[in-house]
């Protein structure tokens, strides 16, 4: 049984994402999505809500042996806890290989566990959390970039603060 670990803040989770994770499973028995916190990053979403945005994507995708935990501390450390022999990036770009780079050889340092890349689909290339959640913000159409119910998520985020109701001078 050979379990990897796909690592990310997910915030939220994307059709990229997802494209990366379905294509993980084809290599390896179990994949586990490890949602943690990049601290190089504020988040949009909560840790529990990217997990739970995460968790629902994985269950529509239908994928066997695919599934989401949350992650905190060092990414090396919960790869042991799994018993993974592999951690899991996609990468659209050479800027994405430069910022892996480092992490990649860190985590290597760190345990000696190996971290495999996988090239992203031409098609998703251009979807990241960061890049969706500005669409987002400026009401674009972000509906063919991630799952139906992580739009919704960052419609309600975007929607104006109501406006409170008026009251009666007395
Ligand atoms: O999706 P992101 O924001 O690129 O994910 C980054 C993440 C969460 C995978 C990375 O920050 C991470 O691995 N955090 C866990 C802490 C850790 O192990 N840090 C050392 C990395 S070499």
């Amino acid at each position: 049984m050979t379990t990897a670990v796909y690592p990310g803040s997910f915030d939220p989770i994307t059709l990229g994402h997802l494209d990366v994770a379905r294509r993980a499973c084809g290599l390896f028995d179990e994949v586990i999505l490890a949602v943690g916190a990049n601290s190089s990053k504020s988040h949009l979403f909560d840790s529990r809500q990217r997990l739970d945005l995460a968790r629902l994507a994985l269950q529509e995708a239908g994928v066997g042996g695919l599934r989401a935990e949350p992650m905190d501390g060092l990414l090396v450390d919960f790869c042991a806890e799994h018993g993974a022999a592999a951690i899991v990036k996609g990468l659209r770009g050479g800027a994405d290989f430069d910022v892996e780079q480092p992490m990649a050889l860190m985590n290597r340092h760190l345990s000696g566990v190996e971290t495999v890349f996988l090239l992203a689909d031409p098609a998703l290339a251009h979807v990241a959390s960061s890049l969706v959640k500005d669409v987002a913000r400026h009401a674009g159409r972000i509906d063919d970039l991630v799952p139906a119910h992580v739009a919704a998520a960052l419609a309600s985020r975007a929607a104006p603060a109501s406006t409170p109701a008026p009251t009666k001078e007395i």
